[in-house]
């Protein structure tokens, strides 16, 4: 593995490729968040790009046209990266965007709008588990070493994206707000049709019965799996070793038991209670 240096903005640590410090600064103070924009939320490994297929199926009242004929980053494009950016400013609005940035870095326009945003998070021991091993297939990233080490540098925020703690900590401060919801990976698993109703109602989408089941059958695990728009096999070599692993690798809940010790899971435990505390929401992981 090639060894990878990550740039800093802002004290946030991001990969090399497909990223730049002005790239950065465009997307936070001058890239324009429309009223009708439907943002994509999530720090990494949290359901990002499930939750990007159910947006894409729900615009298109279930038909999975779209979302079979054209790639995820370009269907709801990260707006961080060089790539993701441009391609924004080009697609028509109504857009759908993905971001993985800390609140603190997300664009400031966006607090002038009416735009609607979905944050998904997850168990972050699922996160850890689920990050190590993309980390080993994505070679923009910095190899991740053992878990036992991987596990430092994601308690200590020492990975692209920062502090796992900190983005749900100022993501969060947006509850309550009427263009703010939040949804579990857990509770994607454990009721995706009625999570898909529930986001409808947010959106203000009607869909009919027959719509939404269309919308859950083809986000389910499986079949995105089989969808090579959302799937990463498009994503060059160069970027992603498709040899060692892939995106939708297990798809579950409480993998993290299969490969934390039991000091490992009492340190996570303690350095995630310091840090959550005086949150007022409590998680289906707690
Ligand atoms: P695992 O590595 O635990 O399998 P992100 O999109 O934020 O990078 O998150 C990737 C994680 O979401 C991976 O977790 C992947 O398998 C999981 N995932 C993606 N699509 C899914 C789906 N339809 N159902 C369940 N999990 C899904």
């Amino acid at each position: 593995m090639a060894s990878v240096e990550y740039i800093t903005y802002k004290g946030i640590l991001f990969p090399p490729k497909d990223y730049s410090l002005e790239t950065l600064n465009q997307m936070e103070n001058e890239f324009q968040i429309l009223d009708d924009d439907i943002i994509n939320v999530a720090s990494p490994k949290s359901g990002t790009n499930w939750m990007s297929e159910i947006l894409g199926l729900i615009s298109q009242k279930g038909d999975p046209t779209w979302t079979h004929s054209t790639l995820v980053w370009d269907r709801s494009p990260w707006i961080e990266t060089n790539g993701g950016l441009q391609r924004a400013l080009k697609n028509p609005p109504p857009r759908l965007l993905n971001s993985h940035v800390p609140f603190q870095l997300f664009p400031k326009s966006f607090l002038q709008t009416k735009a609607k945003v979905i944050y998904t998070l997850r168990n972050p021991k699922d996160v850890l588990v689920s990050f190590y091993h993309f980390s080993m297939i994505i070679q923009t990233l910095k190899d991740p070493g053992s878990l036992e080490e991987f596990l430092d540098k994601f308690l200590s925020g020492n990975v692209i994206y920062g502090s796992w703690f900190d983005h749900v900590k100022g993501w969060m401060e947006l509850k309550g707000s009427p263009n703010f919801f939040y949804i579990t990976y857990e509770e994607l698993l454990q009721d995706l049709r009625g999570c898909v109703e529930k986001i409808c109602h947010f959106l203000g989408k009607e869909l009919s019965s027959q719509q939404i089941d269309s919308v859950v059958e083809y986000a389910s695990f499986q079949k995105m799996k089989d969808n090579k728009m959302s799937n990463f096999s498009q994503v060059p070599d160069h970027f992603m070793d498709h040899k060692k692993g892939k995106l939708l690798r297990k798809g579950i809940s409480g993998d993290w038991k299969n490969h934390l010790t039991e000091a490992q899971n009492e340190h996570f435990d303690r350095v995630y209670w310091e840090n959550m505390q005086g949150m007022n929401t409590t998680f289906p992981w707690d």
